[in-house]
């Protein structure tokens, strides 16, 4: 699985965004959150973790993101997707979960694990694929832009090269 902005595990520096899958089957959906942070110049380290197969594993990443700077969370997770909350009980910071269009159910089952947290641990659930893969990526964007005067003049630029995308949009004849 490519990460771009890929830091040693132990190595200590700045990452932005901390992404985490369940597995590398999940990369086809979750490369549209990276592809996102990429376009805003948006450093982060992207791991396959599972929390059910490898969570001391997980809790040790997720130790070392925070150490490294990391601002928020994004879980892609299909099936049983307890990997976001998991997340979110570990840390204070903000987890967006992205759930997987798994094979038999076709992700429904991801979405309703991920999005019927208790009370108490958030998670901000997006839709289902590469829609929420894509909208978790603008969202920590723009969770970032709220202290960085430079993020938000960038997303307001991506935000009018799609309002103009639709106002030129022709259908065909
Ligand atoms: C979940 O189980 C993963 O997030 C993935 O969506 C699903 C299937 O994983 P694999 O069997 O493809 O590794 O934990």
């Amino acid at each position: 699985m490519p990460s771009s902005q890929h830091v040693g595990w132990r190595k200590v520096g700045k990452i932005s965004v901390g992404i985490v899958m369940g597995s590398t089957s999940d990369w086809d959906v979750m490369k549209h959150v990276a592809q996102q942070l990429k376009d805003f110049g948006v450093s982060y380290d992207a791991r396959a973790l599972s929390a059910h197969r490898s969570p001391d594993l997980l809790f040790e990443w997720i130790d070392e993101c925070e150490k490294n700077g990391v601002q928020c969370f994004i879980a892609g997770a299909g099936g049983a997707a307890h990997l976001a909350g998991v997340v979110a009980a570990k840390t204070q910071l903000p987890v967006l979960a992205v759930p997987m269009p798994s094979k038999h159910l076709q992700g429904l089952d991801s979405l309703l694990s991920m999005v019927q947290m208790p009370k108490g641990i958030p998670v901000g659930t997006f839709a289902i694929g590469d829609a929420g893969a894509a909208n978790a990526g603008l969202f920590a964007v723009a969770m970032l832009a709220l202290g960085d005067k430079a993020m938000a003049d960038k997303l307001a630029a991506f935000r009018h090269k799609q309002t103009e995308a639709v106002k030129n949009a022709k259908l065909p004849a």
